[in-house]
């Protein structure tokens, strides 16, 4: 579960990039944060993550205030961040061992973690070369791989299915699918409408750091009755701003 309480973000005491936002994500189901470019995704993931502290306002996760005790809220959940560039000199099993290192996966597990995840991308050949020499889809699968080798209850994921092949990109949502069966929470960002119309429970649209609907798309259909597809309800949303 990730909790977020009025919170509020700028940059150098300018405009507000995240504008009192409030946003409840619940065990069990998948959540889409969608909008435009510069909408404020990536600040609010940044500071869900604990990467960016909020000017004011409060986040939880599995009810651990990230501002108290940071350590401990990290070890609730796993980052994908939308830039898979880094670590580049390790090779993709030092990757992996370095990730479950950091979060401390018993041995026997991680090595059956790392084959059944290995396979399952089909990145086994590339776990011995460096990430310098993988292509940009490779990369993003063994962050993806690295996150999910601590098994966390709470999956966080930027922009994910950017420069996925099909494969993987339908690979990454039965994934994100069976996280949240398994009970636990998956919260992503996203500007492609397709992908968060199908896969979520609920979403959530931003725009110029607002909460503009929260709710499922159901939900959202009832408040558009002559609309259609997501997109054409989106569209109408973010214009009439
Ligand atoms: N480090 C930064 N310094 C100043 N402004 C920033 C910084 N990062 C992002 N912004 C601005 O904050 C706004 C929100 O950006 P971002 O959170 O990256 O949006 P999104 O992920 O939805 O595209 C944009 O107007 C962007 O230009
Ligand atoms: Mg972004």
């Amino acid at each position: 579960m990730i909790e977020l309480l009025n919170v509020n973000k700028s940059y150098n005491g300018k405009t507000k990039v995240v504008d009192n936002l409030e946003l409840t994500i619940k065990d069990g189901e998948i959540f889409g944060f969608i909008g435009p470019n510069g909408a404020g995704k990536t600040t609010t993931i940044k500071m869900i993550t604990g990467i960016l502290n909020p000017d004011s306002g409060s986040i939880k996760i599995n009810g651990i205030n990230m501002a108290d005790k940071p350590l401990q809220c990290k070890k609730e959940f796993a980052f994908v961040p939308d830039s898979p560039d880094m670590f580049l000199r390790l090779k993709g099993l030092e990757y992996l061992n370095f990730m479950g290192d950091i979060y401390q996966v018993p041995k026997e597990a991680r090595r059956e973690k790392i084959k059944t995840l290995s396979e399952r991308f089909e990145m086994d050949i590339a776990l011995s070369d460096q990430l310098q020499s993988y292509s940009h889809g490779m990369r993003q699968k063994i962050i993806i791989m690295g996150a999910l080798l601590h098994d966390p209850s709470v999956w966080i994921l930027d922009e994910p299915m950017t420069g996925l092949d099909p494969k993987a990109s339908f690979l990454l949502k039965e994934m994100m699918r069976e996280h949240a069966q398994n009970g636990k929470t998956v919260f992503f960002s996203t500007h492609v409408l397709e992908v968060a119309e199908k896969l979520c429970d609920r979403v959530a649209i931003i725009n110029k750091g607002r909460l503009l609907f929260c709710g499922t798309i159901k939900d959202m259909r009832v408040h558009f009755k002559a609309k259609e597809s997501l997109e054409e309800m989106f569209l109408e949303m973010v214009d009439n701003e």
